[in-house]
């Protein structure tokens, strides 16, 4: 007999499919939130038909309170600590396939599925705890720099090697106190491995910590024989994969490094810069845009701090009325989580045909008569193209082979792999003070006189 909840889970499965569809352009991702949330909700409330459930109403209320704390914390949530929201949230996922293998090993399952729930709970409570450290780096709660002592990968090792065992143990005995030193193991190696990772980053192991949760989800969906969470775990896990490569590629740096690198964690020491940073007045800088033929704007994650991205909007179609030809050249990891800028300019109403990946403008810095840097700092730093500096290797918006270079940025504070700029020093740069907004408005107001 067909139960309630099978037709649903079918229909949501397809609508998780055609959610992740519409994400992979900016035009429709905000329809594929609304699928996939939907979606969501249909697999959950389908849920409460299967057959013997119990405690009911304990787990409408801990839904409903879930729900209503989360509601409230995405309301409130600034655009910039979006990816501490995501690495928490993630990190809620885990623990939750992490506590779902728990029941299952005290139940005593078969060796089959309870061999899934062991993989199931040392991937989930990895992935709870290494996010809640990431979640703590990313709100400057805690050490953004990498944590580092000798003998920590073998310690660490050894930590994951015993949780095997534990777990292995808790699969033969069921006994309670056992499962209590296989989750303390765990939780441990997730904490263990993230300490060694800067912030700088944080937003690729949230992704890969995202996918680890995916497959934990996916590992408990086959020992509870629900396919919804089979399915829908799978999905999460390889879209997870592939963007946590696909970040990874963007840096230049490979998935181990960036688990293993400690990178940051060596302070930049004798670069190789001469000069000063040059400063220059608003009104000079509208008369060059005016005058320009080609100006190309590059926005970091000084923009999204700053929330700029409206008046950026505003001086682009002033630029564009006096005949001036605007691009925007968005690096992939630019500000701090991926799409961020893409997100913030068409919430602008910047249209997507002005912004261009880093290979399609990287040839047009040298046509452009003036860039615009607006809040970046390091996709924009050709000390990425020097041996020696942490940057090394890193693909770059190559913005210095412009005629002239104007750096939107507060003050003279690095970016956030801790790096000098060269860029800030050369001879065809010139720096304008001042928060993003403030000063974007003041270059629409000067343009508008000139
Ligand atoms: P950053 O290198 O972080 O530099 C941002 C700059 O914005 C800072 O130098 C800061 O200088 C300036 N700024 C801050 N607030 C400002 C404000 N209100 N007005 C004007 N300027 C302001 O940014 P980026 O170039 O976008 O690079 C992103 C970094 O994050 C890279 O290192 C990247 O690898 C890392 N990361 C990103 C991702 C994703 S997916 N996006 C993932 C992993 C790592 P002042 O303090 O002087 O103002």
């Amino acid at each position: 007999m067909i139960d309630v909840y099978d037709p649903v889970y079918i229909v949501t499965i397809l609508f998780f499919v055609l959610a992740l569809e519409r994400m992979s352009s900016p035009k429709t991702a905000r329809s594929g939130i609304i699928y996939a949330g939907a979606a969501m909700l249909a697999a959950t409330v389908a849920t409460f038909f299967i057959p013997g459930l119990g405690n009911l109403w304990l787990i409408v209320f801990a839904a409903g309170v879930g729900g209503l704390v989360g509601w409230y914390a995405a309301k409130k949530v600034a655009m910039t600590d979006m990816p501490q929201m995501v690495a928490i949230y993630n990190g809620m996922g885990g623990g939750a396939a992490g506590a779902i293998a728990a029941v299952e090993l005290l139940g005593g399952v078969g060796l089959t599925y309870g061999s899934l729930s062991v993989a199931g709970a040392v991937i989930g409570s990895v992935s709870f705890s290494g996010s809640v450290i990431a979640f703590l780096k990313l709100q400057g709660w805690m050490r953004q720099r990498p944590i580092t002592f000798p003998g920590q990968q073998p310690l660490n090792l050894g930590i994951l090697g015993a949780a095997i065992v534990a777990g292995a143990l808790s699969l033969v005995f069921s006994l309670s106190w056992i499962l209590a030193v296989f989750f303390l193991l765990a939780l441990g190696f997730g904490l263990m491995l993230t300490l060694p990772i800067g912030g700088a980053d944080m937003p690729v192991v949230i992704s890969l910590f995202n996918a680890l949760t995916g497959i934990a989800v996916a590992m408990d969906g086959f020992a509870l024989s629900n396919y919804a969470m089979i399915v829908a775990g799978i999905l999460v896990g390889a879209a997870g994969s592939m963007l946590t490569v696909l970040m990874a590629r963007a840096m230049n740096r490979s998935i181990g490094n960036v688990l293993f690198g400690a990178f940051g964690a060596v302070e930049e020491t004798g670069t190789s810069i001469q000069g000063s940073m040059k400063p220059i007045e608003a009104d000079d800088v509208a008369v060059m845009l005016a005058y320009a033929s080609k100006v190309i704007i590059t926005p970091g994650y000084g923009m999204a701090v700053a929330q700029a991205q409206h008046k950026v909007k505003e001086l682009a179609d002033l630029l564009e009325q006096k005949g001036v030809t605007v691009k925007f050249g968005i690096h992939p990891v630019a500000g701090r989580m991926p799409g961020h800028m893409n997100v913030l300019l068409a919430e602008a109403g910047i249209s997507y045909d002005k912004l261009y990946d880093r290979d399609e403008i990287n040839p047009e810095f040298a046509t452009a008569d003036v860039v615009l840097v607006i809040g970046a700092n390091d996709v924009v730093n050709p000390a990425a193209r020097r041996a020696g500096s942490p940057l090394q290797g890193m693909p770059i918006l190559d913005v210095d082979q412009a005629k002239n270079v104007i750096v939107l940025k507060r003050g003279q504070g690095k970016g956030f792999a801790g790096v000098e700029n060269d860029l800030f020093y050369k001879d065809n740069t010139r720096m304008l003070y001042g928060d993003a907004q403030e000063t974007v408005a003041k270059l629409v107001q000067a343009v508008k006189k000139v």
